[in-house]
């Protein structure tokens, strides 16, 4: 009962190392030209560029992902930044974040998101995780 026990717990940790495993050259291909290749984000992210739009924003533990539910971080990259925030009432933000529909699988989508978090350091984590909690009782609500 003890080996079955532990076997299940081995279970979802293997694939959530495979699903990180998958992600990280995704990312490099997809996402690490505008967050940096170290997920450092774009020099003075913080400021409005010349284009009028916010540089792209570090995916690290100094960013502010982390500030955010798996649902939103999930829309974010599939949709775009315009169509995620819109579906949220928020119309008045222009976002320089392209939407994936067209290149990545929700599957690629959910490996690049879990190579991401697999940066952070477990505060940060576990914070995020209960802010996907959050999100997921007050989607309920809807
Ligand atoms: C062409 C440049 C570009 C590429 C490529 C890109 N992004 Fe972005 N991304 C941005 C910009 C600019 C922002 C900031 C604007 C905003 O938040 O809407 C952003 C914001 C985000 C956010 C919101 C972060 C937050 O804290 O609010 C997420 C999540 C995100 N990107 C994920 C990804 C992922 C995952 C990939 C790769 C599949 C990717 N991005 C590729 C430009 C890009």
């Amino acid at each position: 009962m003890a080996i079955f026990a532990s076997s299940l717990l081995v279970g979802p940790t293997a694939r959530a190392s495979e699903a990180v495993e998958r992600g990280a050259p995704l990312y490099a291909e997809h996402c690490a030209s505008c967050h940096g290749k170290d997920l450092e984000g774009a020099p003075n992210w913080r400021r409005i560029g010349p284009d009028g739009l916010y540089p792209a924003p570090p995916h690290d533990e100094t960013g502010h992902t982390w500030h955010h539910g798996d649902r939103l971080l999930f829309d974010y990259t599939k949709l775009g930044g315009e169509v995620a925030l819109d579906m949220r009432g928020v119309t008045d933000f222009e976002s320089g974040m392209p939407g994936f529909t067209e290149v990545l699988t929700d599957i690629e989508i959910h490996d690049i998101l879990a190579f991401i978090m697999s940066t952070w350091p477990d505060a940060v984590r576990r914070h995020q995780e209960q802010i996907t909690r959050q999100e997921a009782s007050s989607r309920q609500h809807e």
